[in-house]
């Protein structure tokens, strides 16, 4: 009994640092259809892109239409590879561009942690996208100019708090598939790293998250952008919404504030870039300029 007892508890030790990954994953938000109350992480919301529109699949633990079925080197591969079990391609509007970074031991993790979640059978649905970027096999040449599979590599230069920052912004929290424009062919604008999308997923605007003095967030302080992982309030005390606000309140929040604080220093130290994103519709104009 011993034996299985210590077994069953370093499993439950991978479930709890499994949650944390997926904390600092943002929860997973895309998977779980919350406008139609879909059950959580069972997929099927729709995610608007210029290309159409792609539905997020079933993650549960469910071995037949979930990935209860995958062995952990097959999820490493899907998440780090953009890779399928059967070796299709994945779309790149999963962002495995960013979680090729992730270690090997918080993918186990991860795996641990959704693995003991409940499963849900509900069968996936197929993409609405435009041709050509609705064929699967486009996705092989589009990997070939544009994903290079690289772990994250911390810089012996920088503070360790700089690198945790770096790793979990670069990788985990995968802040730039969002915050950084992309070009024709769906491929992150590298020139524009987190510079803003006035229509990003969903077709949200995401601010200029660069320290910009004026186009971006050069203004805020660490503590601000901390305080706004951890309560979803701006400095000027307006709350986010949309995407951020669901990468929140299901994720960043529940992070240790010493992880926000190193995603802080990470975004603080990026090169500022002047890039102003106006929404369509203008506040009326205050009075100073
Ligand atoms: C799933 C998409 C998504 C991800 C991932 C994401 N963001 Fe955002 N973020 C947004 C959107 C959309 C907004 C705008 C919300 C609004 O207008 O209310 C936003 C707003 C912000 C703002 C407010 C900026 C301002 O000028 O008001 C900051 C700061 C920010 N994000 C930082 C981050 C960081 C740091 C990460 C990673 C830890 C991150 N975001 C990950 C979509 C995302």
């Amino acid at each position: 009994m011993a034996a299985s007892g210590g077994a069953a508890a370093q499993e439950a030790s991978a479930v709890a640092r499994g949650e944390y990954v997926f904390r600092a994953a943002g929860g997973c938000s895309c998977h779980t259809d919350v406008r139609r109350g879909g059950a959580f992480l069972a997929g099927g919301r729709g995610l608007e892109t210029p290309f159409g529109t792609f539905y997020s699949p079933n993650i549960t633990s469910d071995a037949e239409t979930g990935i209860g079925g995958w062995s952990v080197d097959d999820f490493i591969r899907a998440m780090t590879e953009g890779v399928a079990p059967d070796g299709s391609h994945y779309f790149p509007v999963f962002p495995y561009t960013s979680f090729t970074g992730m270690s090997r031991g918080d993918l186990a993790d991860l795996k641990a942690y959704l693995d003991s979640a409940p499963p849900v059978r509900r069968p996936n649905r197929a993409h609405d996208v435009t041709p050509p970027f609705g064929w699967r096999f486009t996705v092989g040449p589009w990997k070939w100019l544009f994903f290079e599979r690289r772990r994250f590599r911390p810089d012996p230069d920088r503070p360790a708090t700089w690198n945790r920052g770096a790793y979990l912004v670069t990788a985990l929290a995968h802040c730039g598939e969002c915050h950084t424009p992309r070009g024709l062919l769906g491929n992150l604008d590298t020139a524009f790293r987190f510079a803003g999308v006035k229509r990003g997923p969903e077709g949200q605007l995401a601010p200029n998250i660069t320290p910009h003095k004026t186009t971006g967030i050069g203004r805020w302080s660490a503590g601000d952008i901390a305080t706004l992982l951890k309560t979803g309030l701006r400095p000027d005390f307006d709350d986010v919404q949309g995407l951020m606000a669901e990468a929140i309140d299901n994720g960043f929040r529940y992070l240790t504030d010493e992880d926000r604080a190193a995603i802080a220093e990470y975004v603080l130290s990026l090169p500022p870039i002047d890039n102003l994103i106006e929404p369509d519709v203008k506040p009326p104009k205050s009075g100073f300029e």
